[in-house]
C-alpha cells in the first residue's frame, strides 16, 4: 500500500466586476474579433479595489473545504502558487493561513508562475506521500490585473484575475493508475528563456513591483511542443494513453495552444475543458479554476482520469496525473 493525495474537495472563486474585450477595445487599439480570434477570449474579471489575492486565495480555499466536508483546523499544510502575492513577504500562504483561522501545520508560497498549481501539487503530492502531511490545502491565486501594462495591448487583453483550491487527503492506495489521487507530476523548466515572458521590476531589481512583457509569438511555439511532450511523459510514466483520459485540464492561455496541444496528443475536442473564454488567463488560479467549474457541472467525477498541464515564465512547465 502507498499514500495517495486523495482530492477531497475542490472550490474556486471569481471577482466580481467583469471587463469584456468591449470594455478593452475603448482604452487601446483592440477588437473584439481580434481578441476572440487569435484567443478565444471574451471577457475576464478583475479584483477591485482593496482586494487581494490572498482575499481571492481565501474565498475559494472555503468553498473547497465546504465542499470536503472539512474544517480549516483538519489541514496541516496550505501551499499557495501565485506570483502576484499581496506582499514581497511574508506568503501569501500565512494570510490564508491566518483568514482560515487554522493554527497549526505550515504554509508557504511556491512560485513557478503560469504552472504554479501543477509545482504546488507536486510538492503538496510529496508532503502527503512522505507522510509529512495529512490534509493539505492547494491553492492557485492571482491578480495579474496588478502587474498589466493597461496600454500594451498585446498584453493587457490576455489575462483575468480568480483563484481556486483543492483539498487533498492522506489515503491509502494499491499503487496503481487505478488508485484515486494524484498519480505522478512531471515538472520541467528552461531558463535560458527568462525574457520571451517575464516582469520588469521587483524588490531585489529595481525595487518596484514592474509590468509582465511577453513575446507571445515564441511562447505560443514554445508551449505547443513543450506542453505535448510534457503530457506524453505523464502517459507514459503511467502505463496509459489517451484513450485512457477522461478529461484534460489545461492551463488556460489560449484557446488555439489548447486546441494544437491536444490534437497532438489525439485528444477530442468534448474532453478538453475549456474557460479561458470567460476567465481569459488566470496564471496560477487557472487550473483549479477549470477544476472547480467542472466538478460543479458534474462533468468531471469522482473516478475519473483528469491530465492537468501547464507552462509559463522561466520557462516552467509540467504536467499531473489525478484521478478524481
Ligand atoms: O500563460 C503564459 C503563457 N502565455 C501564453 O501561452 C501566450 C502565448 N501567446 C499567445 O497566446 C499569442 O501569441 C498572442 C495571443 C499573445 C498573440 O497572438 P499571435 O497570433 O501570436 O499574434 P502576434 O503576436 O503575431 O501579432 C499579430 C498582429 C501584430 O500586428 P502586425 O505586426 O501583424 O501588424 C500585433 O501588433 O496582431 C497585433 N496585435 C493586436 N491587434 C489587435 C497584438 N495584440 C493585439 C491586440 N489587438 N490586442
Amino acid at each position: 500500500m502507498v499514500a495517495r493525495a486523495v482530492v477531497a474537495g475542490c472550490g474556486g472563486y471569481l471577482p466580481e466586476t467583469v471587463l469584456t474585450n468591449a470594455d478593452l477595445a475603448r482604452s487601446v487599439d483592440t477588437s473584439d474579433e481580434w481578441i476572440v480570434q487569435r484567443t478565444g477570449i471574451r471577457e475576464r474579471r478583475v479584483a477591485a479595489e482593496g482586494e487581494f489575492t490572498s482575499h481571492l486565495a481565501t474565498a475559494a480555499a472555503r468553498i473547497a473545504l465546504d465542499r470536503a466536508a472539512m474544517l480549516p483546523s483538519e489541514l496541516d499544510l496550505i501551499v499557495v502558487a501565485t506570483a502576484t502575492p499581496d506582499e514581497t513577504f511574508p506568503a501569501t500562504a500565512t494570510r490564508v493561513q491566518d483568514a482560515l483561522d487554522m493554527r497549526r501545520g505550515a504554509a508557504f508560497d511556491v512560485q513557478a508562475v503560469c504552472s504554479g498549481f501543477i509545482y504546488a501539487l507536486n510538492v503538496a503530492d510529496n508532503f502527503i506521500r512522505l507522510g509529512q502531511s495529512e490534509a493539505a490545502l492547494v491553492i492557485g491565486a492571482e491578480t495579474f490585473s496588478r502587474i498589466l501594462d493597461w496600454q500594451d495591448r498585446a498584453t493587457c487583453v490576455l489575462f483575468g484575475d480568480g483563484a481556486g483550491a483543492v483539498v487533498l487527503r492522506a489515503e491509502q492506495g494499491e499503487g496503481t493508475a487505478a488508485d484515486r489521487g494524484v498519480l505522478s507530476n512531471h515538472l520541467r523548466s528552461d531558463g535560458r528563456h527568462h525574457d520571451l515572458l517575464f516582469v520588469d521590476g521587483g524588490p531585489s531589481s529595481t525595487r518596484t513591483v514592474g509590468h509582465l512583457r511577453m513575446a507571445g509569438r515564441d511562447v505560443f511555439r514554445h508551449a505547443v511542443v513543450n506542453l505535448a511532450s510534457v503530457m506524453q511523459e505523464a502517459l507514459a510514466a503511467n502505463g496509459l494513453t489517451a484513450d485512457d483520459i477522461d478529461w484534460v485540464v489545461p492551463h488556460q492561455a489560449n484557446l488555439r495552444i489548447i486546441r494544437s496541444t491536444s490534437s497532438k496528443l489525439g485528444m477530442p475536442e468534448e474532453k478538453v475543458i475549456v474557460t479561458v473564454d470567460h476567465h481569459a488567463n488566470t496564471s496560477a488560479a487557472s487550473i483549479p479554476l477549470a477544476l472547480a467549474e467542472a466538478v460543479t457541472d458534474g462533468r468531471i467525477k469522482r473516478g475519473d482520469l483528469c491530465l492537468l498541464e501547464a507552462m509559463g515564465g522561466g520557462f516552467a512547465w509540467g504536467a499531473s496525473l489525478v484521478r478524481w
